[in-house]
């Protein structure tokens, strides 16, 4: 049988660097686990831009609807702010996600021990915490028709559209209520019945799904405003969070900050089933390109790395070594390697970019 094959886009700004480092943990799953992929690399974002004058090139395109998983760096950044919106960066990245059809984006927010001092929380309300957004990512307000910046009378407006059918509400409903099942078997849902008819409905059926097939998982409604004030004042209430395209995004980054650092925060964003019963899929790290910090060996590898655990978890079936990869991290993290963006204390040397990758590698040979 032949192995599986793996897309690599690593994209601008940081992309590349942590990229680099996913490539070693690769090639040693390939060496020492058996585990090899066949792996290709190709462009997207502004380096895709910069190539072929569009953000993903129609090739590219068709190759990450062919291949096992698609593992991406970030997209975007200053020097392509004055493009066209319809060949900006993130176009690469949102065409990918609607035309694979990726509806389910997981954003687990976990706070590994070592870094529970590190979060801008108290130590006591984030200690511990393992919680997942489940984020509908094709539909919503990033893709909702009328859009655009219209003339309308002597001024100009800009229109987005905020729109949900009740299937695509269903499905995403269905994923959390299956993941929840697996961990807390809890599910709370967040939208803004109190005042969007998008909101509404999504309530209604998150709901119906839940009496109908999932009574034994407990559900909960919150309005997404009181959800972004209940993860930051007690976030260990929650398991599973399902939410729409746009709060998704939001509430995501600010879970972020429960873990210590954007650069710790991995994603998998899943499609339906393909012919051997895997799902389509994209993994990459919630954070953008980071252009402040791009091209210095700065960067915190780890959200990547960790987006290549799921890929090994839900892709590939391979649970146990996706555990062994975290706990890699988590070893390093104990042993106190840090790079800048987790460093709170005067006096301890933040690591490189790539010395984090190898510490994680030595961390898995010592494993073995
Ligand atoms: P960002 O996530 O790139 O950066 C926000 C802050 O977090 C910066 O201070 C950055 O240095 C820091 N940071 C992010 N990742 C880090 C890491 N791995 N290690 C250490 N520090 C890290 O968000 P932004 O600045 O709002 O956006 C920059 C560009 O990235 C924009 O063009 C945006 O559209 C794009 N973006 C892309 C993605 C993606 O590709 N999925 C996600 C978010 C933003
Ligand atoms: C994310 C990013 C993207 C989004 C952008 C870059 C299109 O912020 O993945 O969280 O808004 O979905
Ligand atoms: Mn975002």
């Amino acid at each position: 049988m032949s192995n599986p094959s793996l897309l690599i886009l690593p994209g601008d700004g940081i992309g590349p660097e942590v990229m680099a480092e996913v490539r070693k943990i690769i090639d040693w799953f390939g060496a020492k686990r058996g585990l090899a992929f066949d792996v290709e690399e190709d462009l997207v974002g502004g380096a895709a831009y910069d190539r072929h004058g569009t953000p993903l090139a129609d090739e590219t395109m068709a190759r990450a609807q062919e291949v096992d998983a698609v593992l991406l760096g970030a997209v975007g950044g200053p020097k392509y702010d004055d493009l066209d919106f319809s060949v900006k960066p993130e176009r690469g990245l949102l065409r990918l996600r609607k035309e694979m059809d990726l509806f389910a984006n997981l954003r687990p927010a976990v706070c590994f021990d070592a870094l529970a001092d590190f979060s801008s929380l108290k130590r006591e309300v984030v200690a511990g915490l393992d919680i997942i957004i489940v984020r509908e990512l094709t539909s919503g307000i990033y893709f909702g028709e009328p859009r655009g910046i219209f003339e309308e009378g002597n001024e100009r407006v800009g229109i987005n559209t905020q729109r949900y059918t009740e299937s695509e509400i269903d499905r995403v409903a269905r994923a959390a209520f299956e993941l929840a099942r697996k961990r807390g078997n809890k599910v709370c849902s967040m939208e803004k019945a109190n005042v969007m008819e998008s909101g509404i409905l999504w309530r209604e059926v998150v709901q119906k799904v839940h009496d109908e097939d999932y009574p034994d998982v407990e559900l909960s409604h919150m309005y997404a405003d009181n959800g972004a004030m209940q993860l930051v004042r007690n976030p260990k209430q929650f398991d599973v969070i399902v939410t729409d395209n746009l709060f998704g995004d939001i509430l995501s980054d600010a879970a972020a900050m429960l873990t210590g650092s954007l650069g710790m925060l991995p994603s998998a964003s899943l499609g339906a089933p393909m012919e051997n019963g895997r799902p389509k899929a994209l993994y990459e790290p919630v954070h953008g390109s980071a252009p402040d910090i791009a091209g210095q060996g700065k960067a915190n590898p780890i959200a990547c790395i960790l987006s290549f655990a799921m890929a090994l978890r839900y892709s590939f079936d391979q649970g146990g070594e996706a555990d062994r990869l975290e706990a890699a991290v988590n070893k390093v993290l104990a042993d106190g390697v840090r790079t800048a963006d987790l460093l709170a204390q005067e006096g301890v040397e933040p690591v490189s970019t790539a010395q984090m990758g190898d510490a994680i590698l030595a961390a898995l040979d010592a494993g073995l």
